[in-house]
């Protein structure tokens, strides 16, 4: 019955909004609320650039929005971008803004892992992945991988387009190393979707479908993706193939793991906790813990590379600074020298507020709340609180919002200047804060150096870069560029 009438709503949005747009051209980004279908037309106007579109919404109401969708569908939402409501919902108030069962059902491909864990699961997720990534053996055992999977497949993969004289998807290539790179770290097994015949490795290629298909669900009415889902058609049977793939990858490494119970590894780590917890099917559970990582790592690092290496092609002045920096730094970068490069990280930062990786959040209170914004939310109302926007307001950022400047990182006595992090939640702010952060600066300053010390690179002419609709900022067709080595 709801799917008929969420199909009635779809249609007759989507005639009035053949009417509103060929009789009003408005000023204004600010929807009409229509009866019935609430805002869902201005929506569909804009959904192929619903990230753009929600910086309009935030920018002209004052960095918080009451979207409106169609009656009986509870697809109103509250977009928020104010810095006070983050720091409330992140971390003053963070004990009622738990994921949720709302954030569950949509993102259950993820299934027990720590994106989508409260409380209890969530504690133990927590400690045992930081005891993991802060153990003495953890940084060696980094720095390795990352200088490995760059001495033996990064560079002779772009050495081989360089001298083929051929164009080359950066994104592509980031996405494959930062897979393989994560897998290393978390399952002890390259699986080298990053090599010379770049082959298809359909779970790398899978993280694609899944953050675009989670998007939809955060849009759509559930009546509508639950049927598809049932049918298996569109973006929900992208989904069900995609944990297919995950599985057929995920669970022989988690069985190989069990077979060394004394290596340093995150998986030996959490069967140790396990033990305590008799409700737990292990193997799924790991199974979980991994994939939530590899999400982590591979798509995020992957996704900044490649808006870091566009901004700069658009910024000659601030790519020769970030060039003197390295090469200041001798021929192979590390661990400890990654974390002196200072305008490097500025740049990275400048990268990260414009173009967060992790795009949106999604939070519904316990408990009625009032936001510092003054805004009352019943329980459980859902909240949006796009990242994207966050870094693009004028109110928080200044004049400047949309230049990038690394510089604006970089304090007068030329340190690192630090921003709060509900002004910059790139990283997610409170509790919740990524425990990826500084592995994902050493990768990208290691990744970024070894690249800029060896190459000039070069858009193709007339490559469009923009925005992909995802719940991660991919560009939607790429990076395509040439390179051309450079000669000492
Ligand atoms: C540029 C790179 C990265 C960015 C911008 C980033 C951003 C974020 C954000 C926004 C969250 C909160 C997500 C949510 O709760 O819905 C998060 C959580 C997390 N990140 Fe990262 N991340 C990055 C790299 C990494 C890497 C390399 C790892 C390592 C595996 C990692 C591990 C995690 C973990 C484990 C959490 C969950 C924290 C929790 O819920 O307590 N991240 N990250």
């Amino acid at each position: 019955m709801a799917f008929f009438f969420e199909c009635f709503f779809l249609s007759l949005s989507i005639i009035l909004l053949f009417v509103w747009s060929s009789r009003h051209r408005r000023a204004t980004s600010l929807p009409t609320n229509w009866p019935v279908v609430g805002m869902v037309p201005g929506l569909l106007l804009n959904i192929h650039r619903l990230h753009d579109y929600a910086t309009e919404l935030a920018a002209e109401s004052g960095g918080t929005f009451q979207w409106k969708g169609p009656l009986f569908c509870n697809m109103d939402m509250l977009l928020t971008t104010n810095p006070a409501n983050i720091h409330h919902i992140f971390s003053r108030n963070f004990s009622n803004y738990p994921k949720g069962p709302e954030f569950n059902k949509i993102f259950d491909i993820l299934g027990d892992g720590i994106f989508n864990a409260d409380f209890q699961i969530w504690e133990l997720h927590r400690r045992t992945t930081l005891s993991f990534f802060t153990h003495l053996d953890f940084y060696p055992l980094l720095e390795n991988s990352i200088s490995d999977k760059i001495q033996h497949d990064l560079l002779p993969v772009l050495d081989h387009f360089s001298q083929a004289g051929t164009d080359v998807d950066l994104q592509d290539v980031f996405q494959r190393f930062t897979f393989d790179g994560i897998c290393k770290l978390i399952l002890n097994h390259d699986p080298r979707s990053l090599c010379l015949d770049m082959p298809l490795v359909a779970c790398e290629k899978a993280f694609n479908d899944v953050v675009d298909a989670l998007l939809y669900r955060h849009i759509l009415p559930e009546g509508v993706w639950r049927l598809q889902k049932r049918l298996g058609i569109g973006k929900e049977r992208k989904l069900m193939e995609a944990s297919r793939a995950f599985d057929d990858f995920i669970y022989p490494c988690v069985d190989r793991a069990e077979e060394e119970p004394d290596r340093f590894s995150l998986l030996a780590s959490f069967k140790k906790e396990l033990q305590h917890m008799t409700n737990q099917n292990s193997k799924k559970f790991l199974r979980d813990t991994a994939l939530n990582l590899m999400l982590a790592g591979r798509d995020t690092t992957g996704a900044t590379l490649t808006w870091f290496f566009w901004l700069i092609s658009r910024h000659p002045s601030s790519e020769a600074k970030i060039r003197e920096e390295i090469d200041n730094c001798g021929r192979r970068v590390d661990v400890q020298k990654s974390r002196g490069m200072v305008y490097l990280h500025g740049a990275l930062c400048e990268t990260l507020r414009l173009y967060p990786p992790v795009a949106l959040e999604h939070k519904a209170p316990m408990r009625p709340d009032i936001l510092p914004c003054g805004k009352h939310l019943e329980e459980n109302a859902k909240v949006i609180i796009s990242l994207y926007t966050v870094g693009r307001m004028e109110s928080v950022w200044g004049k400047d919002c949309l230049e990038f400047k690394p510089e604006r990182w970089i304090s007068p006595s030329g340190k690192i200047k630090h921003e709060a992090s509900y002004k910059f939640p790139a990283f997610n702010a409170g509790p919740r804060t990524c425990l990826g952060k500084e592995m994902a600066f050493i990768q990208m300053k290691m990744v970024a150096a070894a690249i800029l010390q060896r190459y000039r690179v070069k858009l193709v002419e007339g490559h469009v870069v923009s925005p992909r609709n995802s719940v991660i900022l991919q560009t939607e067709h790429g990076l395509k560029v040439t390179l051309s080595k450079i000669i000492y």
